[in-house]
């Protein structure tokens, strides 16, 4: 966390608008009452482990069950449901091949250029098994790490099941990702095998992948056996014979069956990279069942899952919504999940719309910047397409702005669905704050209230809950089953960065999530941003000191610091002060060359939109950079508080952006 920036969070917000829900819904719900919400809280109060230990039993199957529901011994290394085996896959695939799910609808994918393809469960279980044959063919068993760099396309799901399946764990890098930050999550996961596809559609192009897939790993990462590539384009690709195999020829003359592997509870499923607060991103790690029940119970709870719900998330799977709520929590409960290659587009800018009305998406899940972006290009687009299908609109990735807000639930849900604006983090693996959609009266810009059995409070250093009203940090009070179980490789960062910014006196563990908020008289959650070195860039996690890091290894760059600027559209842009090496001079071209290695680091989602040169940042006397005046600047504040640890004043009239 930043040293210099105050905890105090000021929320502008004044929102007094209130939607209840609709009573229709409610009648049919799951959870359809405050009363009903407050008795399932009280339940996980008086006995989380019978509560939890409960619904795991109901709602995942078990090839042994567990013994125990939380052992918290060694805080803050939760163990949950041990002595129990299971498998995500089985729980996703074969527990519905019984009934008549085997031949509904598990996935709809449709591709950008219009191509649509559809799988029951029992053709994707099918599918699956053909896939984790093939892993178990290329030599990939339990325990060995799989990375997928994949576009949009069904063969990224099963992929993911299939490793699932057979207890290989995955590590997907978002294909928007370069070569370099690829290779950087290879190493630092000794992965086995990389998944990956030529290329996939994006924005009416073709967008080759392979190539980076090649790069990183002629740079070296040893640890890479085997690259198994989905033609998806049909772009020419190099092939390295030996190494490179086409899915087509490996997988589809697999066999058909194959049994899931009994993982043990706390088995890892998945790594996920993500940015926090130093130069390197961190391997989140889930396991097997806490992060199955998670994803499964979020998921039913949050849209209120019914038989013939059609589901469609827009997230991608390479971030942790496309994981939970494209893939496992759907499947996990037996509905229907439509996966979206592409994206609104200037030629297509109903794509979206267009989809929902072909589709008869009746749950529409999406994040606050696509909100914002169509709300700009007006309601004509929208209104163009017949909605009615919709019933539940949910939100995630960033705090949404109550104007955002009501565009979505007036002209996207025709005033009838209700909104769930969903709180979490790839961290916390499903959703800890939002509303329930047939109980939770919702106010816009606030994600109202945790999910049953979450503890999740505001609270100041010491860990005490600050007064109403008043801004405090984010923070989770009990171990819940979907809590990211360590930092790959480096259990001590996972303490460090999670586990003791807050220090109750009585020496409790609480999560501290990096995130600002305040509650207010109803005791609703007011989501306010990072509070640490992470910027949300259009719902997208970046560490400034990632994209430092970035900017100073350029020949030309001495130092960099990166801070967020409020943007309409994107949540938060992107701003770099940078200072060079002597006799070089900052110019356009060398801005613009800037930008560019930015992108070949990281992605191009990391580049920043502003860079600008000067000859000294601010700093402490110490030589600490003061972020705080940085924040101010960029956003195009005067500086205010306190200055005198400033070591030289002068620097302040130079920055001004
Ligand atoms: C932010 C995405 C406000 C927050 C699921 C969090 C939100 C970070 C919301 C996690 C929301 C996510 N309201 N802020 N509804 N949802 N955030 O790991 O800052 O990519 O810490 O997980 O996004 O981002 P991540």
């Amino acid at each position: 966390m930043t040293q210099d920036s105050s905890p105090t969070i000021e929320s502008v917000l004044q929102e007094q608008r209130q939607f209840d829900p609709p009573p229709e819904l409610a009648a049919a719900a799951r959870i359809g009452s405050m009363a009903a919400y407050d008795a399932l809280m009280a339940q996980a109060q008086a006995d989380p482990d019978g509560f939890w230990g409960e619904a795991a039993r109901r709602e995942l199957d078990w090839f042994e069950p567990f013994d125990t529901v939380l052992d918290w011994s060694n805080p803050p290394f939760a163990r949950w449901f041990e002595g129990g085996t299971t498998n995500l896959s089985y729980n996703c695939l074969d527990r519905h091949l019984e009934g008549p799910r085997a031949d509904k609808t598990a996935l709809i994918w449709e591709g950008e250029p219009g191509d649509v393809r559809r799988f029951t469960y029992r053709e994707l279980h099918a599918e699956v098994c053909r896939a984790a044959n093939a892993l178990k063919a290329l030599g990939v068993g339990k325990g060995d790490l799989v990375a997928l760099y994949m576009p949009m396309v069904p063969e990224a799901a099963i992929a993911m099941l299939a490793c699932a399946r057979i207890g290989a764990p995955h590590s997907v890098v978002f294909g928007g990702f370069s070569a370099e930050a690829l290779r950087d999550r290879l190493n630092d996961g000794q992965v086995k095998l990389v998944i990956t596809a030529d290329g996939g559609f994006r924005k009416d192009k073709a967008v080759s992948l392979k190539p980076a897939v090649d790069q990183a790993l002629s740079e070296g990462c040893p640890s890479v056996e085997h690259v198994l590539v989905v033609r998806r384009t049909g772009e020419a690709t190099g092939f390295e014979a030996g190494r490179d195999l086409w899915w087509h020829e490996l997988v589809d003359g697999q066999s058909a069956d194959c049994p899931a592997v009994p993982m043990a509870s706390e088995d890892r499923l998945f790594v996920l990279y993500t940015s926090g607060s130093t130069g390197k991103p961190k391997g989140v790690v889930h396991t097997t069942a806490g992060y199955n029940l998670w994803a499964h119970l979020t998921f039913q709870w949050i849209f209120d899952i019914r038989e013939d719900d059609i589901h469609w998330c827009t997230a991608d799977v390479g971030w942790i919504t496309g994981h939970s709520y494209i893939v496992y929590g759907p499947l996990s409960n037996g509905a229907t999940t439509l996966m979206y290659e592409g994206a609104p587009r200037p030629a297509k800018p109903g794509a979206f719309w267009e989809v929902i009305e072909k589709h008869r998406v009746t749950i529409f899940y999406t994040a606050p910047t696509a909100i914002r972006a169509f709300m700009k290009s007006g309601r004509e687009v929208p209104d163009r397409y017949d909605m009615s299908s919709l019933r539940i609109l949910g939100t995630v990735g960033e705090p949404i702005n109550p104007e955002a807000w009501m565009w979505y639930r007036d002209v996207i849900g025709g005033d009838r669905c209700p909104v769930v604006d969903t709180w979490w983090q790839t961290e916390t693996g499903g959703v800890m704050i939002s509303p329930l959609p047939g109980a939770t009266p919702t106010k816009p810009g606030s994600a109202t209230l945790p999910l049953p059995g979450i503890v999740a409070d505001v609270v100041d250093l010491e860990g005490n809950s600050v007064p109403t009203g008043q801004g405090g940090y984010l923070a989770v009070r009990r171990p819940w089953p979907g809590m990211m179980r360590t930092v790959h490789g480096d259990p001590d960062r996972f303490r460090r960065s999670y586990w003791e910014h807050i220090r109750p006196a009585d020496g409790s563990y609480l999560y501290f999530a990096g995130d600002g908020a305040r509650r207010d008289a109803d005791g609703y959650f007011w989501v306010m941003g990072r509070v640490d070195d992470v910027i949300n860039v259009s719902g997208h996690r970046l560490g400034t000191m990632e994209i430092e890091s970035a900017l100073v290894s350029h020949p030309s760059v001495a130092e960099a610091a990166v801070v967020g600027r409020p943007d309409d559209l994107k949540g938060e842009g992107i701003v770099a002060f940078v200072t060079l090496d002597v006799g070089v001079d900052g110019d356009a071209a060398l801005e613009a060359e800037l930008r560019r290695h930015v992108g070949l680091e990281i992605g191009p989602i990391a580049r920043p939109d502003i860079i600008r040169f000067t000859d000294s940042l601010p700093k402490t006397r110490s030589g600490k950079i003061m972020r705080r005046i940085l924040r101010s600047l960029a956003a195009g504040q005067e500086v205010s508080g306190d200055t005198s640890t400033l070591e030289d004043r002068s620097v302040l009239d130079q920055l001004r952006v």
